[in-house]
């Protein structure tokens, strides 16, 4: 682990978003640019932060300044739903989610029953996400414990917020990905003890989803959360039309999709459902009700053809929202590609998305959609010190664009159009650097 016992300072211009907001026309209020601040990080948390020429006097002598003064820091961005499996096979043709799943995904996750593959998979992805500028994710592993222990391994190094589980599936998928009620819930209860709350790592329950599980399957694992309440509860919902129509044949006796997960005690605060691109009136009020979140996962959704997210949607209902790449149908680890591609998602629908409601997505309402508000999203003293410092001139088209920038926002909103990794100089994990640029 990353030895967070010296302080680190951080001088630069900062971007953060204050507080949560109930509608988008708040978020402006809630933008706090500092162009020349410092942060100071003790133990991993934020100890320091404001304005140079407030609190330069009574910084450490001893500790070295840092100092990005062509850079732009942002708190870490949060991904709410990605596959560490799937990274070898992002960019797989011509298929929608079902056929997807049975071509592409199966195949790969089986190889995962080899630890070591999952080991080498594992550490591959975690360095993805530094790249990235990605600090936390809800990660996706495959049916074999063995695979959250790599992951979980692997961010430990780093001491980096890692949301992950076992994928609980005991039907309609191959024989060597296939796990029963009982161990599902024997397994899946082992990782909880082994992980859950061991430094920064976090445990999900996660049915792949409703087709994936028999109904024996979800009441264990509606079981196993009543046993552990604050471990999450990660799935997808309503992300495709073939889907949504086969989850109403198998589960005839429930009112809707959502209403399977409902049923079986799945929904609540701790509850995060992928895509949700085509959800019924009562189910977002179910959302609503149960205090659940969803995924958006523009860039899956445009890749698989499932539908255009109705985001407007979460501000009316009051539904708690992150942004997820839905890495290997989503065709980006990049959380700027992301905002790119849910921005154009909305303009399709006839909204707009504005830059600093994508930073509040990426960061504080991504961390409210997690539970982790209180730890994570901007640069309170007391939080967590996970943050990004980008380049926002990386290639010369955004040099010459950024040259022409009129205020922060346009600026962001341009490193949100032509931004990815080539843009992140430096990604800090628990007030560490834990990746730079070479
Ligand atoms: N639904 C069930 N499994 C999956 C998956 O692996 N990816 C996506 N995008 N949707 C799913
Ligand atoms: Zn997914």
């Amino acid at each position: 682990m990353a030895d967070s016992s010296q302080p680190t300072i951080i001088r630069g211009r900062f971007l953060d978003i204050q507080h949560l907001v109930s509608q988008p026309a708040e978020i402006k209020e809630a933008v706090r640019y500092i162009e020349d601040g410092v942060l100071m990080t003790v133990q991993g948390k934020i100890v320091c932060f404001g304005a140079w020429q407030d609190h330069q006097d009574n910084l450490p002598s001893d500790v070295e300044v840092k100092h990005y003064p062509d850079q732009l820091i942002v708190p870490g961005f949060i991904d709410t739903h990605i596959h560490y499996p799937q990274t070898e096979m992002i960019g797989a043709y011509g298929e929608q989610l079902l056929s997807w799943l049975n071509t592409y995904t199966f195949p790969t996750e089986i190889q995962f029953e080899d630890p070591s593959y999952a080991k080498h998979i594992a550490a591959f992805f975690v360095n993805q996400l530094l790249k990235h500028g990605t600090t936390t994710a809800l990660v996706f592993c495959t049916v074999h414990p063995a695979s959250v222990d790599a992951l979980f391994e692997q961010a430990s190094e780093i001491n980096m917020r890692l949301i992950a589980g076992k994928v609980m599936m005991d039907r309609h998928a191959p024989e060597a990905l296939c796990d029963t009620a009982e161990s599902s819930y024997q397994e899946s209860k082992q990782l909880i003890e082994k992980w859950h709350g061991q430094g920064r790592a976090l445990y999900a329950i996660t049915p792949r989803f409703a087709p994936t599980s028999t109904h024996a399957q979800l009441e264990r694992a509606g079981q196993l959360k009543a046993e552990f309440p604050s471990v999450y509860i990660h799935t997808h919902l309503s992300e495709n039309k073939d889907e949504i129509a086969w989850v109403k044949d198998l589960f005839p006796e429930r009112e809707g999709y959502l209403d399977v997960y409902h049923h079986y005690g799945l929904t609540g605060s701790h509850s995060v459902f992928a895509h949700c691109v085509h959800l019924e009136e009562q189910e977002w009020q179910c959302m609503h009700d149960t205090q659940s979140a969803i995924a958006f996962c523009p860039t899956s959704n445009l890749f698989l053809g499932s539908g255009l997210f109705p985001l407007q949607k979460t501000w009316d209902k009051q539904v708690k929202v992150g942004l997820g790449t839905d890495v290997g149908a989503g065709t980006s680890f990049s959380q700027l590609q992301t905002v790119n591609e849910a921005y154009k998602v909305q303009q399709l629908q006839g909204n707009k998305l504005s830059a600093f409601e994508s930073l509040y997505h990426l960061t504080l309402g991504g961390a409210k959609a997690l539970n982790l508000d209180h730890l994570l999203g901007n640069f309170d003293v007391g939080k967590e010190a996970d943050f990004v410092v980008l380049d926002l001139a990386a290639t010369e088209l955004q040099a010459l664009r950024q040259s022409k920038q009129k205020n922060i926002e346009d600026s962001l909103f341009a490193l949100f159009t032509l931004g990815d990794d080539r843009n992140v100089l430096a990604t800090y994990i628990d007030g560490k650097e834990a990746y730079y640029k070479v």
